[in-house]
């Protein structure tokens, strides 16, 4: 069972939370979206494969309000959800209600609240707090792993399209390059998986759309999948209307051996000796 590590310490200072209008000012739209995605599970198909949690102790930090608590609880052994705005955590505990390995908990990614060692996979999905600078993030995560467990972290890409284009549209400094560099660097593997969005009205498409983007480029996306689907024929359209979505699957493991400083390569590297190869 969890224990809660720090008691009375507050979560993260409000300097570390990223606001994310999205989901805070329009939870109910946000559920639509979350509903809407990865509706083929390729997405959940890849995160099983680099880090099965079957059995496993699971921390979701950013976790809103707890959408993917449930999904983790079918077979983990405990699900804890980490989220730094308190209206979140109440609606993640509403939808936990009765699940007994699943709780919530106010922090934050760079102050989770728990103690050191004590969950197996830590996964962060539209993660955008995890970029470049989110170094005291990665190393809480790193204290609450234990040995030969892994964080996911679970991002859009900004190259794959259609969805790319817009928000390259809105985000035009944004670096995908320096991105992907930084979390080489980390040492993170990154995993490229197509998803599909699936709405099954132009209203609820809309609606997503209209919280992600800025006006403009909203009104252009939606433009874009009713054409699509209206190029696709009525039947399509009446079907109901596909957005391809990339994302990058992060994933770092922590070592699970001693690790020793690499003499023989460039400064500040490491080795991991495992129990085996010691
Ligand atoms: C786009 S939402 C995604 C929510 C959830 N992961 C999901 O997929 O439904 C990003 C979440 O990260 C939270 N957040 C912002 N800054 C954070 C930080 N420093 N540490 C942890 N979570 C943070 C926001 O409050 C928000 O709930």
């Amino acid at each position: 069972m969890w224990r809660i590590a720090r008691r009375g310490q507050r979560p993260g200072s409000r300097a570390d939370v990223l606001p994310s209008p999205n989901i805070w000012y329009h939870p109910d739209t946000y559920e639509l979206e979350n509903r809407a995605q990865d509706v083929d599970g390729d997405l959940w198909g890849a995160l099983a494969q680099e880090c099965p949690w079957t059995g496993k102790d699971v921390i979701d930090v950013g976790c809103g309000d707890g959408f993917h608590l449930p999904r983790f609880a079918e077979t983990a052994r405990s699900v804890l959800g980490v989220e730094p705005h308190e209206p979140l955590v109440r609606r993640a505990e509403t939808r936990i209600a009765g699940m007994r390995s699943v709780r919530v908990l106010p922090g934050s990614a760079q102050d989770i609240p728990m103690p050191d060692a004590s969950a197996d996979v830590v996964h962060a999905r539209t993660a955008y707090f995890f970029g470049p600078g989110c170094e005291p993030g990665l190393r809480e995560v790193d204290r609450v792993l234990r040995p030969g467990g892994a964080l996911a972290i679970v991002d859009l890409d900004v190259a794959s399209e259609p969805y790319g284009r817009w928000m390259r549209a809105d985000l035009p400094d944004y670096d995908p390059v320096a991105v992907d560099d930084f979390f080489e660097r980390q040492g993170f593997r990154c995993r490229r998986v197509t998803t599909r969005w699936w709405f099954d009205s132009a209203e609820s498409l809309a609606a997503v759309l209209r919280i992600e983007f800025s006006p403009g480029v909203a009104d252009r996306a939606i433009e874009d999948v009713l054409r699509d689907a209206g190029s696709r024929g009525r039947r399509s359209a009446e079907a109901g209307f596909t957005v391809p979505v990339g994302y990058r699957l992060l994933v770092r493991v922590k070592p699970a051996g001693l690790v020793l400083p690499d003499h023989s390569s460039s400064a500040g590297s490491s080795v991991s000796i495992s129990p085996s190869t010691a």
